[in-house]
Parts: structure tokens; sequence; C-alpha cells
């Protein structure tokens, strides 16, 4: 079955427009690795932000949840998943939503309407009963009965504090048992399928709700569950997502899929999560801190596997396996079809660097669990093991965890930390979600990206072009394609150019037209196609000009001191420069 287009043709014809995803790392927000849900790069847009689209959007989004990486190897959880969402931005609301989501369950998904349950908002001290929307779905068919009444599950925010609002879930009777009369969304049989969220407040950090400026409708699917549900299988990998990845697991490994799931859902998941890193146009490597650690622990946690499978790791088993999976992909997103090498590459790269050192670690291991006091392996190993053997830490658990053994993992990030600074994703705890905010000191980092990129381009070359960028509160990443480490005299000219802009206080404005004559005017632009037809232009005095979605100062005399800290080598052919402002 092919939810997406079924999907994405329904809402069109409902006077929707289509909006690609965005990258998988959100772009400029620090405090989240990856995107987990389908609304997180629309909050500008949910918070009264004009989209360039307009306003009902439609799409699928590339989401990683990576919170809890031991859980996969069941039937239904992956780190990677796409959401397919509805959005009304202060167009259409709870009647039109309800609507919409019964008449394509109903009548494009075919599904009975006794299968059907709902839930609704019950109210609490602060808000009513959503008696509203009860009333939609009782009108459109649904009985009583299956009409569920909760409070806690049906509010929903991403993170603590933003955008949010009262929600009604739609849940599936996947089960051959009679039918309940009654819906009881505990009762495991009934699957959650949809999600219409009622985007009308802002949670404050002190937890008090304001109205937003206009109330907008957030839906999400996840692809993965709903197609699992439909085409009537207990376990996801068997539905037809999986299908080609695992035949081609079953292949490399010449064994078959019962018996030995677990692995092979792990090698899956974790590649086709690794796929997606990697493709994405952020230019992502496994490394040891933040996102490039999660693709390196999930790329090494895939050779374990492939090892357990006896798969001869030294043979091309990751590619035929990303292969199958990029084919299934390749059609519906872009980054996939132009990043294939580079993906390839990451995973063959890594793949041979821990192979280098993963049988020596495997003795180690063993070793040390032969030697082993009080069923615990103590920091010092369990660092070894990192520090040696390049056992990710979660690595070394899972293998202790399966000898029904301890890690000392308080004493090893200890030790951890001493070493090198603690890779910031363990220390922030960055995959719990919540969104920052683009305060007043990122808007000014996001203006200086601009002029650094301008002031790159004047002094080093008109090939240099954005890679990508990533900005927190205390400082600038720039990524930009070079072929050469600057001399210190590109960068003090670098330097000087941008703060010589900054003097000049020069005024940012802000323009919409249309994106080929944009791209005329000879305004800069990362990823062409991810643009809108009509499209936000960013200019700074006559020094630069470029597709962006802001925020920026309104003139540069805001900025302050830009300063850069250092310039390294990011990747074949891409430099990164850390800047500053003071
Ligand atoms: N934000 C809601 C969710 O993730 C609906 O898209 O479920």
């Amino acid at each position: 079955m092919n939810l997406k287009d079924l999907y994405i043709d329904f809402f069109v014809s409902k006077g929707h427009k289509q909006i690609p995803s965005a990258p998988v790392v959100p772009e400029n927000d620090p405090s989240v690795l990856f995107n987990t849900a389908g609304m997180q790069p629309l909050i500008p847009y949910l918070t009264g932000k004009p989209h360039p689209f307009g306003t009902r959007l439609v799409d699928y989004q590339k989401c990683i949840r990576t919170n809890d990486l031991d859980v996969i190897g069941d039937t239904y959880h992956h780190t990677f998943f796409e959401m397919l969402g509805n959005w009304s931005l202060g167009d259409y609301f709870k009647k039109e939503a309800i609507t919409w989501s019964f008449e394509f369950l109903t009548k494009v998904l075919n599904i009975p309407v006794e299968r059907l349950g709902v839930t609704i908002f019950a109210g609490n001290d602060y808000l009513d009963k959503d008696m509203e929307s009860k009333e939609l779905w009782r009108i459109l068919g649904i009985q009583e009965g299956h009409i569920a009444e909760t409070e806690k599950d049906n509010f929903w925010i991403a993170g603590e504090t933003g955008p949010c609002g009262t929600d009604t879930e739609m849940f599936y009777f996947r089960s051959d048992d009679e039918i309940p009369s009654i819906f009881d969304p505990e009762d495991e049989r009934w699957v959650e399928i949809w999600n219409d969220v009622f985007m009308q407040y802002f949670k404050h950090e002190d937890g008090t709700l304001s109205p937003l400026p206009k109330k907008n409708v957030d839906t999400g699917m996840g692809l993965e569950r709903v197609i699992a549900v439909l085409e009537g299988v207990n376990d996801n990998y068997k539905s037809s997502v999986w299908k080609d990845v695992i035949k081609t697991i079953e292949e490399v490994s010449g064994k078959p899929y019962d018996g030995n799931e677990k692995s092979m859902r792990i090698i899956a998941d974790h590649i086709r999560t690794a796929v997606f890193i990697s493709s994405d146009p952020t230019g992502i490597k496994p490394s040891n801190t933040d996102q490039g650690y999660i693709l390196r622990r999930l790329i090494r946690r895939a050779i374990r596997h492939a090892r357990k499978l006896e798969i001869d790791i030294n043979s091309n088993w990751e590619e035929m396996i990303a292969t199958s999976i990029m084919d299934n992909y390749s059609k519906y997103y872009s980054e996939i079809k132009e990043n294939r090498l580079v993906v390839l590459e990451v995973l063959k790269n890594e793949k041979i660097k821990f192979n280098r050192t993963l049988d020596k670690g495997m003795k180690e291991f063993e070793k040390i669990i032969n030697n082993i006091e009080n069923n615990k392996i103590n920091k010092d190993l369990a660092f070894k093991l990192y520090d040696t053997y390049g056992f990710p830490i979660e690595l070394t658990l899972e293998l202790a965890n399966e000898k029904g053994l301890d890690v000392d993992i308080e004493g090893f990030k200890e030790k951890f930390k001493k070493h090198q600074e603690l890779s910031r994703t363990a220390s922030q705890g960055k995959f719990k979600g919540g969104l920052a905010s683009s305060g007043e000191v990122e808007t000014k980092y996001h203006t200086a990206t601009h002029l650094l990129n301008a002031a790159l381009k004047e002094v080093v070359g008109t090939f240099v072009h954005q890679k990508g960028s990533n900005i927190t509160s205390e400082r600038m990443r720039f990524d930009f394609s070079c072929d050469h480490k600057l001399t210190d005299e590109e960068k003090t000219k670098v330097e000087e150019l941008v703060n010589n802009w900054i003097k000049d206080s020069l005024d940012v404005k802000v323009t919409e037209m249309k994106k080929q004559d944009a791209i005329d005017s000879g305004a800069e632009c990362m990823f062409i196609e991810k643009y809108p037809d009509i499209v936000t232009v960013y200019s700074i005095g006559d020094v630069s000009k470029e597709l962006c979605g802001g925020p920026h100062v309104k003139n540069t005399s805001e900025i302050g001191k830009f300063k850069i800290i250092k310039e390294e080598a990011s990747s074949a052919g891409v430099r990164r420069i850390k800047a500053v402002i003071e």
C-alpha cells in the first residue's frame, strides 16, 4: 500500500499544499538533536509566522527518536520513522480536521467504522471538555461506546513549553476477537493510528497557557505503524515497509528471519536511520559528539549484530542493505538519491574503523568477564573498551546485559569527562526533546552567519557555498565548501570584513519573491529544492542576499564584535568555522 501518496493526494484534494520534509537535523535549534515529530519544523508557523506555502499544508516528515535505543529489536519500535501530517495555520479547525480524518480512514483506507475508536479531551480545572469533537465524531457515525474521554492523553505538547492544545486520537481494533462495544484505550488490541491536535495555546515556563494568535490544527500519523496495522501484521518488520530490507538481510546472512528476529530488526532499523542521518543535507558524519555520536552508535551496533548473525563483516553487506533501503526511499527524498555515494562511504568507513578493533575488543571483553569481581565491569575496563577498542559505552552495556552483568556507568562517565568534554548529548539530556526559542543572541548569530558567508565569498572565492550551520547562544558553526585550509591572512580578512559591515550599520531587509526571481537576482541558497515557489529573501545592505526563514536583526550594528575561534576540516572538501560574537 502506498500510504504516503494516498495521504498527500487526499489532502491536496482538500486544498492543502505539499511541503517537503525538513532536514532530520533541525537547523538552528540546538536544544534537540533530531526532529522528533512532524510538527517540530513548523513551530514558528504554529506560533504566528506566515508560512510561504499558505495556511493548509500536508507533508511526510523524517523523524528520529533515539532516547531509548535498547527497545529496538521488538516488533514495533523504530529509531527513524516517517510522520504524515496535515496542518491548518489559522485556517480550518475541528470540524474540517475531524471530518477529513474520518473520510480518509473510512473512504480512502476503507477501515470499517466499527473498528475505529476515538478519544477526546475530558476536561480539567482549566479547560472544558471537548464536546465539539465528541459531537462531530458522533454525527459522523462513531458509536457512542467507541468515544472515550481522557484528560492526560488528550493534551499534546512537544516538550515542556510551546504551542499546544487538546487533541483527539484515533484507534484501530487490530485483533480478530469480537469488537468490544466499549472502547478502552488501555486495551492493547486497540492501536493508536492518528492524532489531531487543536493547537490554540502557548504554554509558558510558569505553566500558564495563553491563546495563540490563531487556532491551528496539527495532525500526526506514524507511517510504519499504520501500514503494519492495515496490512494485518503483528510485527511491523513483516509489513511492506521492511520487506525488502529484511529479505536482503536474510540473503547476506544466509539465515531466515524467523529465529533471528532481534538482530535482523536492529540491523534493519539502525542502517535505515544511518542512511537518513548521513544523507541529510546537514552532512552529519560519525563522531564522538551529538548527532555524529548517535550515527556512530547506530552503525557500530548494527555491525555487532551482523557479527552475531555470522555475516562476513568484511564483505559489502552494509552496502547491500543500505542500497535496498535507498532504493525504496529515493523516489520520496531527493537527498537520498543525490547522496547515495556519501551514505555508502560513511557506512563503509565506519565499518572499516570499527572492524579494526572489534575482534580485539571482543577478546578483551571475554577476558574481562572471566576475571570479573562482583558481576560488575568497572569504570577503567569500560573506559578501556571505549577508548582503545571504540566500543560506545552503550555497546558495552548491551554486551554486559546479555551476560547478566552490570557496568559502572557513573564511574565511566566521570572518567570520560576528565578525558574530554563530556559528549553534550549525554550531559544535556538532549534526547528528551523540548524546543529552544530563537532568542536575541541566536538572532544576532543568524545575521552574522549571512555576513560570514558573504565575506568568505569575497575573500576566499565565489566557489564558497554554505554546507551547513548550527547556532547556539554561545557560538556559531558554519560549514562551507572549500578545498584548502584558510590561511591566517584569509581568516583575518574575513573577520575584518564582517566587522566592517557590522560597523557600517547596514539595514537588514526582508522581502518575499518568486523563487526563480530570487535565484536570478543572485540570492544565495543552500538547498534550492527545499524551498517553495514563493520565498523569503533577506538582504543586508548590498553585501548579502540569501533565501532564509530568519529571524534576523534589523540592523547589523546590533550584532557586536565578530571573532573566529577556529577553522578546521569538516569533511572532504568542506571546512568549518567556529565563531563567536562579543
Ligand atoms: N504533534 C502531534 C503528534 O506528534 C500530531 O502531529 O502526535
